[in-house]
């Protein structure tokens, strides 16, 4: 049985609204819980688990084993070595934002599928990013697990940029105030309070960062 915690259940939730999971892929896939429940609930019928190290792809495939799950595993730098797979949906979980972005932009076949995008760390340079690129956030959640917040998104090409504020950087464009949201901004407010410092010693404008500092704590005042 796998043990999917709310980080990826909720990647999951996200799967099954994507317009096409007929041939699904988990980039990272690791030990290959997401594509195995992808295929196990049959939200997906075709699924591919890719990873770019070998011991990874070896741990989900036992697993898929073990549960009598059937996929490919295909070592892959990102998309690289399963452009032509047909690919119509997307996952990339678990990695900085960065990471996920730079797997992104050089694919062509991320501009054609529903991406499923879950950075551990600088989600702000994933939305930058995307938005910057011409694919828009249509969905984004935020989830706590074991007590840390994370964000979770459905992403697709459209080919048209989307306009951003520096507080819709760093707290997305859809912000709904769910407790785990709170939690969310607690973790932005933060680590905005120590770049501020650096700033400041920088005798650097603070307009943008005190923005996102006020936006912070507004939405985490009283709750
Ligand atoms: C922390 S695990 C995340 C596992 C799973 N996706 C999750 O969210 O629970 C990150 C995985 O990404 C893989 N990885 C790192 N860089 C990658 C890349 N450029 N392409 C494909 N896989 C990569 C690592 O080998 C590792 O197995």
């Amino acid at each position: 049985m796998t043990i999917i915690g709310k980080r990826l259940e909720t990647a999951i939730s996200l799967l099954k609204k994507c317009r096409n999971n007929e041939i699904f892929a988990d980039i990272g896939s690791d030990h290959a819980h997401f594509a195995i429940e992808a295929s196990k609930r049959g939200i997906a019928r075709s699924v591919i688990a890719s990873d770019i190290n070998k011991m990874p792809l070896e741990k989900g495939r036992e697993n898929a084993i073990s549960q009598n799950v059937d996929m490919k595993f295909i070592i892959s730098d990102g998309f690289d070595s399963i452009e032509n797979e047909g690919i119509t949906s997307a996952a990339i979980c678990g990695m900085g934002g960065e990471l996920i972005a730079s797997i992104v932009l050089r694919s062509q076949t991320a501009k054609k599928c529903d991406l499923i995008l879950q950075p551990m760390s600088a989600a702000e340079e994933l939305r930058k990013a995307l938005w910057d690129n011409g694919f828009e956030i249509t969905d984004e959640i935020f989830v706590v697990e074991n007590k840390k917040p994370y964000t979770v998104m459905r992403a697709v090409y459209t080919g048209i940029n989307t306009e951003y504020t520096y507080i819709d950087l760093y707290l997305g464009k859809k912000r709904e105030k769910t407790d785990a949201f709170v939690y969310y901004c607690e973790k932005v407010l933060n680590s905005a309070k120590k770049r501020r410092l650096g700033i400041i010693a920088k005798s650097e404008p603070t307009d943008e960062i005190d923005s996102l500092i006020s936006e912070c704590q507004m939405q985490t005042i009283n709750f």
